[in-house]
């Protein structure tokens, strides 16, 4: 890690991509960087599930199935999470937003933050988009493997872990996520291409988004998502 790194103050990085991408992987490593929280609603919405929450219970067969959860069911769960306290330098928003209509709501709601001074200042996000192959997509989700006690995520193809099956990290046996199944796969990539790919166009004509080639190698991308972080996004160290 850089000196001084973990006291920068980035605002927003919303990760795009289609499923598989790398944005967990990525926002992980930034993380690690900055000190800034992951938020994934991906990883919010199975702890809903998990959970039996009322949220929990309308999303777990849509997810279950690879589509979409309505926009609407989101909005509170994730302003909730953004107006923590561990937000307050900036977050990295992973699978979020994935519509045109969230994209609009969470430049609303930031802009609302920017404007109220009892809450924490945030600004607007800087995008960036990771963009991979159709069947590097595939080997990626069908390897999936990732650690239920400490989320990291590893792949049986290309990133396995040193003992088969085991976390590297706390010796946890790796589970595959129940919608890595390749019938629910070809939906969740259906429903990126229907739904998702105008989230680029809608911050694309903003000028608040940057591409990067994600299907190199994990060091290689994490070099050109934070050089983008560097250049575009850290606005105070
Ligand atoms: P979510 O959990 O967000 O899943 P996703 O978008 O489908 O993305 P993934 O987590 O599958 O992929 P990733 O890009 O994070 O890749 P990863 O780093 O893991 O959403 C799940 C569901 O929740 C949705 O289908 C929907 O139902 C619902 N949902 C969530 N948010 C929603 C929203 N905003 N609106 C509505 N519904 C919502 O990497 C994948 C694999 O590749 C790993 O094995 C990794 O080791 C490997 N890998 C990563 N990078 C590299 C690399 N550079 N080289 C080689 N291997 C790599």
């Amino acid at each position: 890690m850089m000196a001084g790194d973990a006291s920068c103050s980035m605002g927003p990085i919303v990760l795009l991509g289609p499923p598989g991408a790398g944005k967990g992987t990525q926002a992980k490593l930034i993380t690690e960087r900055y000190g800034t929280p992951q938020i994934s609603t991906g990883d919010l919405l199975r702890e809903n599930v998990k959970n039996g929450t009322a949220l929990g219970l309308q999303a777990k067969d849509i997810m279950a199935r690879g589509a979409l959860v309505p926009d609407e069911l989101l909005y509170d769960m994730v302003a909730e999470r953004i107006q923590r306290a561990d937000c307050q330098r900036g977050c990295i928003l992973d699978g979020f937003p994935r519509t045109p209509a969230q994209a609009e709501w969470l430049d609303a709601f930031l802009e609302r933050q920017l404007f109220d001074n009892s809450k924490p200042r945030t600004g607007l996000p800087i995008v960036i988009s990771i963009d991979v192959d159709y069947n590097e997509l595939l080997l990626r989700l069908t390897g999936r493997r990732t650690c239920p006690t400490c989320g990291r995520i590893y792949n049986v193809h290309l990133q396995p872990p040193r003992v088969d099956e085991l976390c590297d990290v706390d010796g946890s046996k790796l589970v595959i996520r129940n919608d890595d199944r390749e019938d629910v796969i070809r939906e969740r990539l259906q429903a990126y291409d229907r739904q998702t790919r105008p989230v680029a166009d809608y911050y694309d004509r903003k000028g608040r988004m940057v591409l990067v080639n994600g299907n190199l190698p994990v060091d290689q991308v994490s070099t050109q998502v934070l050089n983008e972080i560097r250049s575009h996004a850290v606005a105070s160290c």
